[in-house]
């Protein structure tokens, strides 16, 4: 197992009130999984990959890394430890892609590497390495914000495997972009999933993709569940353009 939650729980206080998200959330994965995480808008999706992936504390339970040498607990690390371990073990790609629009493809992405201490020449060469991955060898130095969005995301995930991290967590990552384009980069993110040999954690709205992932688990009222393949395929919804399609994942 190289990532387990144990009876998670997330609580935020507004006010007077408290505002259980969710709790008791167990989770077990393995080495190179990769998982969908599926829910309604406001089901607590993102709230659990960012305890999931370190960025964000639990009020209850805890989540395990093991990166070889036993479990290792979040509540157990302190800022810098846990911003180090995300900065050389996670890659995460978001539905915005974040990137400094007034810096090249390539300086976005040696931006982890020159982060993690790694030398700015060696830095350029695992850069343009990881944009050329991604397809994106003949835009090296376009600012970032003079690329589409889908290249956009491809620098984003290109910056994400930077470091080599053995985790990818993506919060709907094609949720910004057409069908098409969406497709593709969800194509794109199962291949380097499977030739990396990473370990990916994907939230998303989109049926297909969550199909297309090893596990499907869906956030529902605060539990987590996992989905059988006979689950999948069997109710309908709209997708909020008005056109009725086969989607059990809302
Ligand atoms: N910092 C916060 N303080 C208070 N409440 C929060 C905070 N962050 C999230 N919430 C609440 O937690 C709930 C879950 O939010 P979350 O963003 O995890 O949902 P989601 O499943 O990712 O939704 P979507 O599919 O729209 O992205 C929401 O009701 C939200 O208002
Ligand atoms: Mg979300």
């Amino acid at each position: 197992m190289v990532l387990r939650a144990s009876n998670l729980a997330r609580r935020y206080r507004s006010g007077a009130d408290e505002l259980l998200i969710f709790e008791d959330v167990n989770l077990e994965v393995r080495q190179g999984e990769m998982v969908a995480i599926i829910g309604e808008s406001g089901s607590g999706k993102s709230t659990l990959l960012h305890l999931l992936s370190g960025l964000d504390r639990a009020s209850a339970g805890d989540v395990y890394f093991d990166s070889g040498s036993g479990a290792r607990p979040v509540a157990g690390m302190d800022e810098e430890a846990l911003a180090d371990f995300r900065n050389r073990q996670i890659g995460f790609v978001w539905q915005q892609h974040y990137l400094l629009p007034e810096f090249t493809a390539l300086e976005n992405v040696m931006m982890p590497l020159l982060i993690a201490g790694c030398a700015p020449a060696q830095a350029r060469g695992q850069a343009r390495q990881g944009l050329e991955q991604v397809g994106l060898g003949e835009r090296l130095t376009h600012r970032a914000g003079e690329l589409s969005g889908g290249e956009q995301q491809r620098v984003a995930m290109a910056r994400a495997l930077a470091n080599r991290p053995r985790f990818l967590m993506a919060d709907e990552p094609t949720g910004n972009l057409d069908e098409r384009t969406g497709a593709a980069l969800f194509d794109l993110l199962r291949r380097l999933h499977q030739q990396q040999g990473l370990t990916s954690i994907v939230v998303t709205h989109n049926a297909l993709q969550a199909e297309r992932c090893d596990r499907v688990l869906r956030l529902v009222e605060g539990q987590l569940h996992e989905l059988h393949q006979s689950e999948t395929m069997n109710e309908t919804a709209t997708d909020g353009s008005g056109s009725i399609q086969v989607n059990p994942y809302v």
